[in-house]
């Protein structure tokens, strides 16, 4: 296992707030020095564009650039770098794909398959979609715990006729992981493409396009100690071919003339039209690199380890409720009774920590879980017993009119 506290001290921002608990990973992670020195390093030692230049501060850039590609197919296990297309962060992966595929193949009394847990860019692109090909949403039930059934989802697949299914790896607000595997075995069985959105779970688990047979998955940089505004849309290779890019310009086509003749380039260039975040996307082999110096095994059941921790010690809280007292990840969502959880995350403020409140983009989910808002706590690999122990302590003293003081 990784040692915590140096693992610490590689991050500046835990440096220089020695004194904050930051349990809102799961809506962006810290950076640890070596992705911060990358991008100082782009910017002082190879500032250029890519792919575009004919002298070698370009060249190491664009070789750089495509070494993250590298390393993002050795990360997923893909079969070939040109399966990976870098965009803008998840959502916008999402988006290439609803626009470029699922625009281009879906008909009218098509289904595409989702759920009521996905967070709004793994939904609002499919109602988008739907509207223009007159496919229709289907939401496959999950239990009454929010757990995947798979035997309704089969049911779904055999009821309609689902040419896609777009669902979440891991639920952003119950912490579930969803059984990938055989989720896309049985679409592939009706004949439906899969479209996993990734961003709570790459970032925390190790994950094996191959042995998942994942036909696209999305994730973010920022989540996984990468810098923002990158994502990556990974696609089989023949999928991403037949698919159209979102954008068009520079650095996208190969030839066009005054006719409106356009070739473009082959996949996955024909996917990253116009200058894109260079010094990100090399940072993000940075990050990559310093998750896999962690394991990620290791820091999957380190994860799990706290969760487990914090639950534990919710029990002794009796002015609490659990939504998810089994999450298989890093994510507990909770609330304190008779207390509006933003109230009590501005309470939590006042002590210095930071969690996130609300209905975290599944705004679908009340209808499971019953509540519309809750507190989430998401821990990642730097977070410590400890932190949660003090974390424990201010929840029991948590009441209405201590937050009433703090929010006045
Ligand atoms: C499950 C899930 N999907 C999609 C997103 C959107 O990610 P981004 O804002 O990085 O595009 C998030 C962000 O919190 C998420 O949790």
């Amino acid at each position: 296992m990784f040692d915590v506290k140096k693992v610490r001290n590689d991050f500046a921002m835990i440096r220089n707030h020695p004194d904050l608990i930051y349990f809102d990973n799961g809506a962006t992670s810290f950076k640890p020095d070596c992705v911060l020195e990358s991008l100082m390093h782009y910017y002082t030692h190879c500032n250029s564009n890519i792919h575009r230049g004919d002298y070698d501060i370009s060249f190491e850039a664009s070789n750089m650039y495509e070494a993250t590609r590298e390393a993002v197919k050795n990360f997923l296990n893909a079969r070939k770098a040109e399966e990976i297309v870098f965009t803008a962060g998840d959502t916008a992966s999402l988006n290439t794909i609803a626009y470029g595929y699922a625009e281009k193949y879906l008909k009218e009394g098509d289904a595409i398959l989702s759920s009521e847990v996905e967070h709004a860019s793994d939904i609002l692109p499919w109602y988008v979609i739907a509207e223009k090909t007159k496919a229709k949403i289907v939401f496959a039930p999950v239990k009454e715990d929010g757990r995947f059934d798979l035997q309704a989802y089969e049911e779904c697949l055999r009821n309609n006729r689902v040419r896609f299914v777009a669902l979440t790896y891991v639920s952003n607000v119950l912490g579930y992981i969803y059984p990938v595997k055989e989720i896309c075995a049985l679409a592939h069985r009706y004949g439906a493409v899969v479209c996993i959105d990734g961003a709570q779970a790459v970032p925390h688990l190790p994950i094996d396009v191959q042995d998942l047979d994942m036909d696209f998955l999305t994730f973010s940089s920022h989540k996984m100690c990468g810098p923002e505004g990158v994502g990556v849309l990974y696609g089989k290779k023949e999928l991403l071919d037949k698919m159209d890019p979102l954008f068009q310009g520079g650095g996208a086509n190969a030839r066009f003339d005054a006719k409106q003749n356009v070739i473009l380039k082959e996949t996955p260039y024909k996917f990253e039209a116009g200058t894109p975040n260079v010094s990100s996307v090399i940072a993000l082999k940075d990050a990559i690199g310093y998750l896999q110096g962690i394991g990620m095994e290791e820091l999957a059941a380190y994860e799990y380890e706290l969760a487990s921790y914090f639950l534990k010690r919710l029990e002794e809280c009796d002015n609490v409720i659990v939504y998810n007292p089994h999450t298989d990840t890093g994510i507990v969502s909770f609330n304190i009774k008779g207390v509006f959880s933003q109230d009590a995350a501005t309470y939590f403020n006042s002590k210095n920590i930071a969690v996130r409140t609300g209905n975290h983009c599944a705004k679908m989910l009340v209808d499971i879980i019953g509540v519309g808002d809750t507190i989430r706590a998401s821990f990642y690999f730097y977070n410590t017993k400890e932190e949660i122990d003090r974390f424990i302590d201010v929840i029991k003293e948590t009441t209405l009119e201590k937050c009433i003081e703090v929010v006045l």
